[in-house]
Parts: structure tokens; C-alpha cells; sequence
């Protein structure tokens, strides 16, 4: 028998935003490339997770994300520990030396692009002529996506079966959403 099932998806985003006095630090050293595969080897997930980023950058102008297996490892890593030790919530990214977009997602999985496309629909609360964000919406989901500086993109997912949702993790180097500069 075929259920309808309600899917629920919330995002959000690791920013520099909640300070607003400090300045943002200092971008990280790039992760070694080296261990970036040639395009034709990514896995699909991978291929999936990155046109779509790369889709609504180009809609904006923004050159294209490369796909980081060091940074894919380590939201591996992340997912892992949020669904084994966090019950599957969200990863506190406050000190993190990348930026990072999060959904957490009812049901066991969600397409890569899925994932990417529900941060990309918070494009129509942002606002580029005064960079702001419609009360009550997360621009910085969208933001983090299509910002220019960043240039490394490296994403996973964790199937949490106790919760029956799925948490996938982006990681973006260098971080975008620094307060006071606009995405591109
Ligand atoms: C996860 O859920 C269990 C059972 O509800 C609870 O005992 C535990 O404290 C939770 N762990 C965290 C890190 O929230
Ligand atoms: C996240 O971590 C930072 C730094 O360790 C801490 O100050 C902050 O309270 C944490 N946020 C949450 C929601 O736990
Ligand atoms: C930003 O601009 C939009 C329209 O482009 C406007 O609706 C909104 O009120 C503005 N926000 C601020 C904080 O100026």
C-alpha cells in the first residue's frame, strides 16, 4: 500500500552573523588538493550534490564549486557523530574552519539535489540590493551556496533509523556568509 508521506525538511547554516562586532576569522588554509579526484571519478551522489550547487551559481553569475574528497570525508565524519551520539541533530558548526549548510529531512533519505534545492528556495527571501533576508526566513542557507570566495565543496549524508529522518552536511572552503560582504 502506497503512503503519502509527509516530508519535512529544516536547514540552516553556520554563518559569522551572531557576531557582529567581531571580526570574521581569518579564512583556513585550503585542504590539500591532491586528494580531489578528476571529475569523471566523482561518485554520483557527489556529481549530484555539486551540479546542483553549481547550477544556482551560475544563475547568479558565480563560477562553479570543485568537489573536496577532504571535505566530503569530514562531513562523513560529522553526519556519522550527529546520527551515533546526537540523535541525529543538528552538528554545532559554531567553530568549524568551513562553512556549512545542514538539513535535517524526515524519512531515511533525500536526493543530493533535493537537499541543495531546498536551501536554493530561500533565494526568494534574499534580498541582493540591501543583502538582506526576509524576517522570519534563513537566507544564509542560499548565501552560503552561491558565495563567490568559496570554492571547495565537500557534502554527506547520515541515514538516522531511531529518528527516521536523514541529516546531510555540506562543508564550503573558504566560508562564505562573513558578515558585512556580499555573496558575489
Ligand atoms: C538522545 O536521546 C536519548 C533518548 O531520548 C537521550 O537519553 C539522550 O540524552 C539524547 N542525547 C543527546 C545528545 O541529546
Ligand atoms: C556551539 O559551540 C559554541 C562554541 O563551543 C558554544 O559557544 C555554543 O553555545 C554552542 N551552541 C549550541 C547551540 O550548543
Ligand atoms: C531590502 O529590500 C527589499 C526590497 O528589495 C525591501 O522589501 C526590504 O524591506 C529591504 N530591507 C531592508 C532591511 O532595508
Amino acid at each position: 500500500m502506497m503512503a503519502k508521506v509527509l516530508l519535512i525538511l529544516i536547514a540552516l547554516s553556520t554563518c559569522y552573523c551572531s557576531a557582529q562586532v567581531v571580526p570574521p576569522p581569518p579564512p583556513p588554509p585550503p585542504p590539500p588538493t591532491h586528494t580531489t579526484p578528476p571529475a569523471a571519478a566523482l561518485p554520483a551522489a557527489a556529481q549530484e550534490y555539486l551540479d546542483a550547487h553549481n547550477q544556482a551559481r551560475e544563475e547568479v553569475g558565480v563560477g562553479p564549486l570543485k568537489w573536496n574528497q577532504q571535505l566530503a570525508k569530514t562531513a562523513s565524519l560529522q553526519v556519522r557523530y550527529q546520527r551515533d551520539r546526537q540523535n541525529c541533530s543538528f552538528a554545532n558548526l559554531t567553530n568549524s574552519n568551513y562553512g556549512g549548510n545542514q538539513l535535517w529531512a524526515s524519512g531515511l533519505s533525500v536526493t543530493p539535489r533535493a537537499v541543495v534545492e531546498t536551501w536554493v528556495a530561500e533565494k526568494k527571501f534574499y534580498s541582493y540590493a540591501n543583502n538582506s533576508c526576509a524576517p522570519d526566513h534563513r537566507c544564509g542557507v542560499y548565501t552560503q551556496v552561491v558565495w563567490k570566495k568559496s570554492g571547495e565543496l565537500g557534502c554527506a549524508q547520515a541515514a538516522c533509523g531511531k529518528e527516521h529522518a536523514s541529516l546531510t552536511i555540506c562543508f564550503y572552503n573558504p566560508p562564505g556568509n562573513v558578515i558585512g560582504e556580499k555573496p558575489y
